[in-house]
């Protein structure tokens, strides 16, 4: 027993120096330092290796591991509850389950065509047509990869160059940065600045995002609805990054694996619907969000043609294909009424109402989400030097997960004093949290 508790402490140390490492020694984003974003030779400490080969690459020291995923061990380690990592705690619809069983028992066991099994690219093909009204070619367009994750590293690296850049809004959802150095390309953020009043809308500057794109801009990635900040971009917004790609002859890569967890009555539009944009847009999107099953690793990317064989190149180089049996059951998940979307959207509504004045009563400045499952708070009012401190408190002593805001940004101090929770959980989930959340107090007035 005591051996096992000093296993365990031992554990906490190690997980602990982890999180540490990424977030305080160096700086806090999942990017690493600022010259390693603009290209300069990372700051690697292998590289004074005193003889021989010091084996890694480059590439690796300019960013950190995820702090998301870092988040989710530290919840498991200290029995926290976890509203870090977006991933539902609650099951997945039962036929999407029993198709996979079905293929399964049918003996799907073997590798799938490389770019996807022809049912599911049909039914994606079918679905674009029915949400975005686009006609596409399921045999020349689409290219299924493991998660939506696989289909934006495989889509940067069919893209770009060395010395390409890509326009990123930030706060981002943590993979486009590492993603884009691993490419070989430039990461440029454009701020997305929180909203002043309560229920107000998260906007960018058009002046900032003009001067981004130059003539080595190679594309922008597009999030939306938008992780972490509930943002879901308008048709005008749209219009006018459509603009800017025609005018710079830029890619837009857009990632909508959130397109049906929307609220209020907002509108999900997709860029590639925009005029001017079916010929310069990849589309990515998965199964993960839209039907609850995250670990099953399906997604997708659309493009035109010739981009697609550029990235079914990449894509069976980088995993050969996806799950096949589960490719099966995406096919039928594809297929489900719509009726389903509007349930999804509903239930998410439900939770997030269910977590945000809890939130709220704690003592945080919710920003409202329009769409996808997640709140970005303002944590001023606990007094923490910063948002790192403050998650930890959060994990280690009142037992909430959540993500510390400046994995979300560049610069660790625009994230400071925020920290982001997810709302993808059951209702006795989220009643849990509350409870532990009200042991929060805030710091008096100084
Ligand atoms: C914006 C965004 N894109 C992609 C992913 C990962 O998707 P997948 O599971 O399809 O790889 C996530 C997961 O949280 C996400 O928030």
């Amino acid at each position: 027993m005591a051996e096992r508790t000093s296993t365990k402490k031992k554990k906490a140390r190690k997980t602990q120096a982890s999180l540490n490492s990424s977030r305080v020694k160096s700086p806090k984003s999942p990017l690493l330092a600022k010259n390693a974003i603009n290209g300069a030779p990372p700051n690697s400490g292998a590289r004074s290796a005193p003889t021989g080969k010091h084996f890694l690459s480059d590439k690796v020291g300019h960013f950190t591991e995820s702090v998301i995923r870092e988040m989710t061990r530290q919840a498991m380690l200290y029995g926290a509850v976890n509203l870090a990592q977006g991933f539902p705690d609650f099951p997945a619809p039962a036929e999407i389950k029993q198709a996979a069983q079905r293929a399964v028992a049918a003996d799907v066991n073997q590798y799938a065509i490389t770019w996807g099994a022809k049912d599911l690219r049909n039914a994606i093909a079918r679905q674009m047509g029915v949400w975005q009204g686009i006609t596409v070619d399921p045999e020349k367009e689409i290219t299924v990869c493991c998660g939506s994750t696989e289909a934006m590293i495989s889509t940067l690296l069919a893209v770009c160059n060395t010395g390409d850049e890509v326009v990123i809004f930030e706060p981002f959802y943590e993979n486009y940065g590492p993603d884009s150095v691993l490419s070989g390309a430039k990461p440029k953020f454009v701020k997305l600045r929180p909203p002043k009043e309560d229920g107000g809308e998260w906007t960018f500057d058009e002046k900032e995002l003009r001067h981004a794109f130059d003539k080595h801009t190679k594309a922008i990635i597009l999030n939306t609805p938008n992780n972490p900040t509930g943002k879901v971009f308008t048709r005008r917004e749209l219009e006018l990054i459509r603009d800017l790609c025609v005018e710079f002859d830029v890619l837009a890569i857009t990632d909508e694996i959130y397109e049906h967890i929307l609220y209020d009555g907002t509108e999900h539009i997709s860029m590639v619907s925009l005029e001017g944009m079916r010929e310069r847009t990849v589309t990515i999107n998965g199964m993960s969000k839209t039907y609850s099953v995250t670990g099953w690793r399906v997604g997708w990317a659309v493009a035109p043609e010739r981009i697609t064989n550029a990235i079914r190149k990449v894509h069976d180089f980088l995993t050969v294909g996806a799950p096949a049996p589960l490719q099966d059951a995406g096919a039928m998940a594809l297929s489900l009424p719509a009726e389903y979307y509007a349930n999804l959207a509903k239930g998410y509504r439900v939770r997030r109402d269910h977590l945000m004045p809890a939130l709220a009563a704690a003592g945080f400045q919710c920003f409202r989400p329009r769409g996808a499952y997640y709140v970005m708070t303002n944590i001023s009012a606990f007094g923490y030097e910063d948002d790192v401190a403050f998650a930890k408190y959060l994990v280690q002593e009142i037992g909430v997960a959540c993500v510390p805001g400046s994995s979300f940004y560049r610069d660790p101090r625009d994230g400071a004093k925020q920290v982001r929770f997810a709302f993808c959980k059951k209702p006795e989930t989220l009643d849990e949290a509350a409870r532990r959340l009200a042991k929060l107090r805030v710091a008096p007035a100084r």
